[in-house]
């Protein structure tokens, strides 16, 4: 049983991750300024004796420090997600995602408390070799692209980490996250899997952008949750990346199909250029999408015997089933 602070405990993975560390009887506080993350996310842990929530900023260092003299272990989750999001708020995202970063890592430094911080493959850029393992190196696009902004701020965030581990022996691990999928992801920030099942279960068609032939692979979030919790257990993860995802690829136009056939769905999928879109026909010039990105997780499993192994169905299902719930609740009120 441990006292753990969750920065971003409001988002999806993070309230997923909540719930588990409650269900084996930590104690959880959340701090987050709900963004993109939402109180409802948390609706099955609110009331529960070991948890509490604070409303409030990363960027607030004064309360990040509070907070993490309280806690025995950090997950530092709070983030600006995703490269369409980041495009779109630039500023503000790489504010959150460098300095939010920064005031984590030193008010844990200063009591040399265990801290995760969730990094993304999006600091693989376009290198689309095989099997991406975490020495491999970053391949990025020009700088004065804001396409690479995300990327950038979280490598920072990585560069940061590595030099409290060198230099103050701060035991910090950091995970790059792979596509993860799963009920109470927001389509907002352009997230594929969401948005096929919603435009599916209404019957809309889903638009795949450009041939369709590019690959994905998505890890189901109950197994991305087992290995940041499986990590932070492990002591000799400290000062280490771990790639979190499993390797299955699945083209895009395949698992428009796939998410079609599982909602029993009449809508047709609708092959679009990038620029055929608004939101991305507003920076296309400057917009590259990855052909394909794919994980190597050995080191995972090395260090915690823990590799993740949801087959896509069953994830397609829990998100179809969560989404179909909200839909519901929608046309009932
Ligand atoms: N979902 C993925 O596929 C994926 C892939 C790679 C990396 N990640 C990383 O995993 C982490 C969690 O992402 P997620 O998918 O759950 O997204 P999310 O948007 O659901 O979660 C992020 C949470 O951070 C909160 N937040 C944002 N700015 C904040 C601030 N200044 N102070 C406090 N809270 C703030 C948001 O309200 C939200 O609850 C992020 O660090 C993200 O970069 C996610």
């Amino acid at each position: 049983m441990s006292r753990a602070l969750i920065t971003g405990g409001a988002g999806f993975i993070g309230s997923h991750l909540v719930e588990r560390l409650i269900s084996r009887g930590d104690h959880v506080t959340v701090l987050d300024n709900l963004s993109t993350g939402r109180a409802d996310n948390l609706a099955a842990v609110q009331q529960h004796p070991n948890f509490s929530m604070v409303e409030g900023s990363v960027l607030d260092a004064g309360l990040v420090e509070r907070l993490v003299a309280d806690a025995e272990v950090v997950y530092h989750l709070a983030a600006a997600v995703g490269v369409d999001w980041v495009l779109r708020h630039p500023l503000r995202s790489l504010e959150t995602n460098i300095q939010g970063t920064e005031h984590v890592l030193r008010a844990c430094a200063e009591r040399g408390l265990r801290v995760l911080i969730a990094s993304t493959s999006e600091v693989y850029g376009k290198n689309n070799k095989d099997a991406l393992a975490e020495d491999d190196d970053r391949v990025l696009g020009s700088a004065r692209l804001s396409r690479w902004f995300y990327a950038s701020a979280k490598a920072i965030d990585e560069a940061f980490a590595l030099a409290y581990w060198h230099e103050r022996r701060l035991p910090v691990t950091v995970v790059r996250l792979f596509n993860t999928v799963g009920p109470r992801q927001t389509g907002v920030y352009g997230m594929v899997v969401p948005r096929f099942v919603r435009w599916a279960l209404r019957g809309e068609p889903l638009r795949v952008y450009g041939d369709g032939e590019q690959t994905r692979c998505f890890t189901n979030v109950h197994d991305v949750v087992r290995a940041l919790v499986a990590l932070t257990d492990t002591p000799s993860a400290a000062g280490e990346i771990f790639n979190i995802g499993q390797p299955s690829e699945i083209r895009i136009v395949d698992l428009a199909k796939r998410v079609v056939e599982l909602c029993e769905s009449v809508s047709e999928v609708k092959l679009v250029p990038y620029d055929a879109d608004e939101a991305y026909g507003e920076r296309a010039a400057g917009y590259e999408d990855m052909r394909r990105r794919v994980p190597n997780a050995d080191k995972l499993f090395e260090f915690t015997g823990f590799r993740p192994s949801i087959g896509l169905d069953q994830t397609l299902r829990e998100v179809i089933d969560y989404e179909m719930g909200r839909l519901e609740a929608t046309t009932r009120s």
